[in-house]
């Protein structure tokens, strides 16, 4: 199975990024990371919506298969799109299911704190690993007000821990700490056994997840404070069809070496 305790227990961090389809698969497996996630981040930067809440089963389903088809060592996780999930627990068990049966996740993400813990063992009780997911949550916009940094006073943080620990209780492998400031992550990460992984969650998680397409900048605009943009892809690749058009109009492409 996935080898994140065994990273926790020695020290080594975690790298986990996000793919959405075959080529970036490819990239992100290449690359090394230890684990790829298909977010349903998807829905923001692949599908063009404005949150995560239209995501489908069968959107998760399509793109993770694709993903899979270019992952051939890194651990393979999916997430469980809004409401697939927590409103009875056989229809989580077997979106659950679909996730890993069909699409080959090896594992599934979901949302939510000390609510979703019978939801998390029912899933794990069959032999599906839980990526659990808490503070800034995505599907939750409408409830959090928008996409706050969570946890900011000292009830709030407490509540974060309690969730953390009903988390690995129920069973989860690891936790992913979203949006939450660089201290409680930190007293969190030193109360679990099992591995943390933060985004926005400051230096001190087990591990550090991102978003394929923040990291490598393949959208314009801005680029928020938790994020290291290593590339800026959207104006490479602007500058590259801008170049390609130009060419054709000016009889530049194809050339004699492109023609059979
Ligand atoms: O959907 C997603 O990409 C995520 C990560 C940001 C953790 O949930």
């Amino acid at each position: 199975m996935h080898h994140f305790a065994a990273l926790k227990a020695d020290g080594t961090r975690i790298s986990v990024v996000t793919a959405y389809d075959y080529p970036t698969a490819l990239a992100a497996d290449a690359a090394g990371a230890d684990a790829i996630l298909v977010g349903d981040s998807l829905g923001m930067v692949a599908l063009g919506y404005d949150s995560t809440v239209p995501v489908t089963l069968e959107a998760m389903l399509h793109h993770t298969a694709a993903v899979r088809r270019g992952t051939r060592r890194a651990f393979l996780i999916a997430d469980l799109p809004f409401l697939s999930y927590g409103i009875c627990s056989k229809a989580s068990a077997t979106n659950a299911g679909r996730l890993v049966k069909e699409a080959g996740a090896e594992a599934v993400k979901l949302e939510g704190g000390k609510a979703m813990a019978p939801t998390v063992e029912k899933i794990v009780s069959l032999g599906i690993p839980v990526l659990a997911h808490i503070g800034l949550l995505p599907q939750s916009v409408n409830q959090q007000g928008g996409y706050r940094v969570q946890g900011r006073d000292a009830s709030s943080a407490e509540v974060l821990l309690q969730d953390a620990l009903a988390m690995q209780s129920a069973g989860a492998f690891a936790v992913v700490l979203e949006g939450i400031p660089a201290d409680v992550a930190a007293k969190i990460t030193s109360s679990l056994e099992i591995p943390t992984i933060g985004i926005g969650a400051g230096r001190h998680c087990d591990g550090q997840v991102l978003v394929l397409s923040d990291l490598l900048g393949m959208l314009p605009g801005r680029v928020p404070r938790f994020v290291r943009q290593y590339a800026n892809l959207n104006d490479q690749m602007t500058q590259a069809l801008k170049q390609f058009s130009t060419d054709v109009r000016e009889g530049r492409f194809p050339s004699e070496e492109n023609e059979y």
